[in-house]
């Protein structure tokens, strides 16, 4: 699939990026979307000319949510039978880097997705929240372990209880996201960091990856084993001799991603 309806997709040299256009829904996330992101991933995961990925929505709304609309008539035997919102899971496989650049509402599901990147650069007018309690529900797509994760326990709990919003600088202090910039810069900024990811040694970019998320998956000890056998393997790499060697000789590395 490459003609996407609620997707913009373009490529910047060795980065992806992926605007949500659903503008007359402030991006909200229905099956349609999802089937596309799924599609956009898989893809952007399979290209090797491709080392990094952005994931961005409108000025006013990296996304407002699953769709409210589409969700509303469904009984539990629809969702649970379905397994709904399962299809995440899809994106959270990627394996490659990826970043999300939110500006306006990250609500929900909104909020939801942008914890599923690697990590947030927010612009200055970015609000991240959890409102579902106001629907008679909670989170369904990770919200309520990531944004404990991200931001602990009282500032989880305050969220998921009241819907509260957070503000940009609020979520960089609590550490939600990494970096604030301003909204009229956020792409362009956005595209810089994806930039820098895609110019290190793919391999290494990937094992980074997989041992950072091993933290919040597994107990300490096995994640510090995990880290020491991916770092043991990267011996294994061309990567490793050039990078090592670029060094000593005092020149950049020029990588081959084996
Ligand atoms: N689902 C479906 N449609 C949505 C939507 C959503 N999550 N959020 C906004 N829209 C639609 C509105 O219905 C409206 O459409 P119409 O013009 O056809 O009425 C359009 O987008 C523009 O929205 P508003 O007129 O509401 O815009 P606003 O600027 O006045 O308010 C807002 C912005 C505060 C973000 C408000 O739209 C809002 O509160 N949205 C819902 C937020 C929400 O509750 N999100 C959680 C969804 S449930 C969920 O995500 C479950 C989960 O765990 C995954």
């Amino acid at each position: 699939m490459t003609d996407y309806t609620t997707l913009l997709v373009e490529r910047h040299d060795a980065v992806t990026l992926v605007r949500l256009n659903r503008p007359q829904a402030l991006n909200a996330l229905n099956s349609q979307v999802l089937a596309e992101l799924i599609d956009a991933f898989a893809a952007y995961d399979a290209d090797d000319s491709q080392r990094c990925l952005v994931l961005t929505g409108s000025e006013k709304a990296f996304a407002a949510g699953a769709d409210i609309k589409e969700m509303q008539a469904h009984g539990f035997a629809d969702m649970y039978g379905s397994n709904f919102f399962a299809g995440w899971e899809r994106v959270t496989d990627t394996r490659k880097p990826w970043i999300a650049a939110v500006s306006g509402f990250a609500l929900g599901g909104g909020c939801e997705v942008a914890m599923m990147a690697d990590y947030i650069i927010a612009g200055d007018n970015a609000r991240f929240g959890q409102p579902e309690i106001k629907l008679g529900v909670t989170p369904g797509m990770g919200g309520s372990q990531r944004l404990a994760a991200a931001v602990g326990k009282a500032k989880a709990m305050e969220m998921c209880l009241t819907g509260r919003m957070m503000n940009a600088e609020e979520a960089e202090k609590a550490g939600l996201v990494a970096r604030v910039v301003p909204a009229s810069s956020l792409v362009e900024e956005a595209l810089k960091a994806a930039a820098e990811i895609a110019a290190m040694p793919p391999l290494a970019a990937l094992a980074a990856k997989e041992m950072v998320n091993a933290a919040f998956e597994l107990p300490l000890a096995q994640g510090i084993r995990f880290e020491r056998r991916l770092f043991h393997g990267l011996f294994g790499t061309e990567d490793q001799k050039e990078g090592m060697a670029a060094f000593v000789e005092k020149r950049p590395g020029k990588w081959t991603g084996k």
